[in-house]
């Protein structure tokens, strides 16, 4: 008998094959931070080595980071990252937020190709000059 995959399951192992991590995967699928907002106190946006482009979207408080969107057009590895970017900023000061390093996305991901690691930098990069920008308005 022959079990066919959802296409969430098929692109699941797919992923997995590839290298990475479950949190990753999660991440990529659910997309969860994935979008903007009108009222956005900063946005930001760059473009990759590899062409992609990222932009960010902040909530800021009170020099705290309550919530953050991105949109992408771009790789697996770069959505997960700025998703993982997104859970490790919110909540955190506007200073707090800019020690968040590639190491860190890394560890929440838990493992993604070694070709992708480009990708955690773009999104963390992104986040990082969207909050230098709202530090030097503000
Ligand atoms: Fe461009 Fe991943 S290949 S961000």
């Amino acid at each position: 008998m022959v079990t066919e995959l959802t296409t969430f399951d098929a692109e699941r192992k797919m992923l997995l094959d590839a290298g990475y991590g479950a949190p990753a995967i999660n991440y990529y699928l659910e997309k969860k931070y994935m979008g903007c907002f009108e009222d956005a106190d900063q946005v930001f946006k760059k473009i990759g080595s590899c062409g992609d482009i990222m932009k960010v979207y902040l909530k800021v408080d009170n020099n705290t980071i309550n919530d953050a969107r991105y949109e992408i057009t771009g790789c697996a590895g770069a959505i997960a990252a700025a998703m993982a970017a997104v859970d490790l900023v919110k909540g955190k000061t506007v200073d707090e937020a800019l020690k968040i390093n590639d190491g860190d996305v890394f560890k929440v991901l838990k493992n993604i190709p070694e070709k992708k690691h480009h990708c955690i930098q773009l999104a963390v990069k992104t986040m990082h000059e969207g909050i230098l920008e709202y530090k030097n308005l503000h």
